[in-house]
């Protein structure tokens, strides 16, 4: 585990996700103190799913100038923006027009586009709107049954140019191309925070956290901010095999 991380455990899914809306309200709310605007980039998947109702619904929605967070993506499926399998759609519905987030301050990856080409846009939207080192306030990440995170998948890390920001990724799996910051951008972020939830997910839990180092099997270990927090929030489902150790908080149902 990278020095300046934390592990923290929830009873359930629904302690998970608001675990991660709370942490979310406190690192926006805290860096909005020293800047105009959150710059934040999010994830796919069920759980940041379920924090973006929280986030969206009262009483989290009253806590935040919405109008100073700019929302970017970590990755996205190559597919329209209305497509179900669009991140950008699912986070469109879940948190963007409830909040009512001006357009302006959503960058979302064209997954509509050739796959190369968009990661290529991409890339230079984070130049433009970061700068040519771009660090996202905060970054939310999820990781699936077999270590993948944003769409680096297992064995797909060797082709990834690490020197880039922006890569189109070929998932051998899903026979697809997938749109991903790569690890670099990912560990330059200021507060990266790692949500994972359910049984599907224990194994790969124990083999990440516990286990030895093997990135190109599971992905979501090249997440190590380089002077950013690492914060993983999981519930008791997919913790059930993690080895307690000092660092690894358990929160309790009545929390
Ligand atoms: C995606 C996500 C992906 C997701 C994990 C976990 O595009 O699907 O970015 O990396 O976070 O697959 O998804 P769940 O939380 O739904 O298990």
């Amino acid at each position: 585990m990278p020095v300046n991380s934390a592990i923290e455990i929830l009873p359930d899914e629904e302690h998970l996700a608001e675990a991660a809306a709370d942490r979310f309200i406190g690192i926006v709310e805290s860096t909005l103190r020293y800047r105009q605007v959150a710059d934040v980039a999010l994830a796919g998947g069920s759980t940041p799913r379920a924090m973006n109702v929280l986030l969206a619904s009262s009483p989290r929605r009253g806590a935040i100038p919405w109008n100073r967070v700019r929302f970017f993506f970590g990755d996205e499926r190559t597919v329209p923006p209305d497509d179900p399998e669009s991140n950008y759609r699912m986070t469109r519905e879940t948190l963007f027009e409830p909040l009512g987030i001006p357009a302006g301050n959503i960058f979302r990856m064209h997954g509509e586009d050739d796959p190369q080409a968009a990661a290529a846009a991409y890339a230079q939207v984070l130049v433009r709107e970061l700068g040519t080192r771009p660090r996202f306030d905060l970054l939310y990440l999820g990781m699936g049954p077999d270590g993948h995170t944003a769409s680096i998948f297992p064995g797909t890390y060797a082709g990834i140019d690490d020197t880039k920001l922006v890569v189109a990724n070929w998932v051998e799996k899903f026979n697809t191309w997938r749109i991903t910051l790569t690890p670099h951008v990912i560990n330059d972020a200021t507060h990266v925070v790692i949500t994972t939830g359910g049984s599907s997910k224990a194994d790969a839990v124990h083999a990440v956290l516990d286990g030895p180092a093997e990135p190109d099997t599971y992905p979501v270990q090249l997440v190590a901010p380089t002077d950013g927090e690492l914060h993983w929030f999981i519930d008791e489902a997919a913790g059930a095999k993690l080895v307690r150790r000092p660092g690894v908080a358990a929160r309790s149902s009545s929390a």
